[in-house]
């Protein structure tokens, strides 16, 4: 038997190295990643676990090693993905969690994250203009929208909690062709099938409009769906554009449907009361995602999923056998256990709740405002380079560009291999995604402690990566295969 007692020094040690990573992790002049492929990597970390164990030295080495390899996510040439940055609150906060390991089912074994997390919920739907509301933190925004789907199942089927979709009907949900995937797997989850999905074309800002709405609800009425869940995207993953939310709550209204705006990604911009146009008619909503994981910078996971009303989430969810965890006594009420699909919940307030409390509204809204500025300076920059190309106007967070190739070098193929060049040699990480135009470079500004020094040094990377690249190029022309 190991002895579990812990080690002061051993934890100085570890404090140590954290330290230094973040340093690291902040000086643009180390690698964004120390880059291996999967085979090499796999023979440096020797994964193995042996029968007897190991001392806590070795664990230490263990510690050192996964440091040395994990990719700086906050960085500032991690402009990669829709998470990242550093956030010490919240940091601070996710260590804490961590060493009071409990569960958010019942007030009694977390009452403090509790009470934080009820604050927290009642203070973000204190942006969405409705008189009522409730939320939960749930384990990511693909499950945020998949829950509300859930909920406007049950609510717009009577029965279908009990009993299942009644026979005979096809339930459907409308969305934007530019919407999260995780819609397709919410789908799935709830037991009306991927192909229940109807994708509504958008216009050429990204935005889904009410006439494309209306016209796909008829069609999907004429081919016996029952559309019953209408979902806008405040910020695509792709592009971050807002679908026009006023515009098609009316109709949802109209209609009967469920209207869910997914925010997952562009959901925190509503804390800027610069942005806060952009959510138009989320008050006639139903239910919002809002993912302080992404733009927030709140270690993952952390996303909200608010629902108008007070009681639609604990009445569509809980079940009643549950009376060895729930037990009515004068804190039950506080319990949020019931409203969640989890039993065991981790505590995902307290790093938000910190963090908020640091920032404070308007901390939060000046970080978000500075990123939107950012945004602006990157496409300028774009656009007066010779070498690159704009490959969708800017509509928040997202620029999406390409290296412009001489005649008879396929863009995409070369911009794709650009982007390996730039992990590889661990100048930036930097995602593409495929857009009408092809693929596309997709910069992605979240760090809020990012400079336009930052950004002038990724495209000065990104430029003499591709001039490097462009010497090399002796491939004959393919076409990428995702394409
Ligand atoms: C618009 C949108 N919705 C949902 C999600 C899924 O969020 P998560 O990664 O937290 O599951 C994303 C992720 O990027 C997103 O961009």
């Amino acid at each position: 038997m190991k002895n579990n007692t812990t080690d002061k020094a051993v934890l100085a040690k570890v404090f140590d190295l954290m330290n230094d990573w973040i340093l690291e992790s902040q000086n643009p002049d180390t690698p964004v990643i120390d880059y291996h492929k999967p085979e090499e990597l796999q023979k440096i970390l020797k994964l193995n676990i042996s029968p007897e164990g190991a001392n806590i030295d070795e664990i230490l080495v263990e510690i050192q090693k996964y440091l040395k390899y994990a990719v700086k996510t906050g960085h500032p040439a991690y402009l990669n993905q829709l998470f990242g940055g550093f956030n010490f609150p919240a940091f601070l906060g996710e260590l804490v969690t961590a060493l009071t390991n409990t569960s958010m089912y019942t007030y009694e074994v977390a009452p403090v994250a509790t009470l934080m997390e009820k604050a927290l919920m009642e203070k973000m739907i204190g942006y969405t203009g409705w008189k009522s509301g409730t939320g939960s933190l749930l384990t990511g925004g693909s499950n945020t929208n998949m829950v509300a789907m859930l909920l406007a199942r049950n609510v717009k089927f009577d029965g279908s909690k009990m009993n299942g979709i009644p026979s005979g009907v096809r339930p459907a949900v409308l969305v934007s062709e530019r919407s999260h995937f995780s819609m397709l797997k919410g789908a799935n989850t709830i037991g009306i099938g991927q192909n229940a999905v109807i994708k509504v074309p958008v216009d050429e800002n990204g935005r889904m409009r009410g006439t494309a709405v209306q016209n796909a609800f008829n069609k999907a009425v004429a081919d016996g769906y029952t559309p019953f869940i209408l979902c806008t995207t405040a910020g695509t993953t792709e592009t971050g554009s807002f679908d026009a939310i006023n515009e098609v709550s009316d109709f949802a209204q109209t209609n009967n449907l469920w209207h869910h705006v997914d925010g997952s990604w562009g959901g925190s911009s509503i804390i800027s009361k610069k942005y806060q146009h952009l959510f138009l008619g989320l008050e006639k909503a139903d239910s919002f995602s809002w993912n302080p994981h992404k733009l927030m910078n709140i270690p993952l996971i952390c996303s909200a999923l608010l629902v108008k009303g007070n009681n639609v989430m604990r009445e569509e969810i809980q079940s009643y056998d549950s009376d060895y965890i729930y037990h009515s006594n004068d804190n039950s009420d506080y319990d949020l256990g019931p409203a969640s699909l989890q039993c065991g919940r981790r505590v995902d307030s307290l790093k938000l709740w910190l963090a908020w409390k640091f920032y404070g509204d308007e901390g939060y809204a000046k970080r978000i405002e500075h990123l939107y500025d950012l945004a602006g300076y990157c496409t300028t920059y774009v656009e007066n380079h010779d070498d690159l190309e704009l490959l969708f106007p800017t509509q928040s967070l997202n620029v999406n560009f390409r290296f412009r190739t001489p005649e008879g070098i396929d863009v995409d193929a070369f911009n794709e291999a650009l982007r390996y060049k730039l992990i590889e040699t661990g100048d930036a990480m930097v995602n593409y995604c495929i857009l009408p135009k092809g693929l596309s470079i997709r910069l992605v500004l979240l760090n809020p402690d990012l400079t336009q020094e930052d950004l002038d040094r990724f495209y000065n990377r990104f430029l003499n990566a591709a001039y490097l690249l462009l010497k090399q190029w002796q491939k004959p022309v393919v076409k990428v295969n995702s394409l």
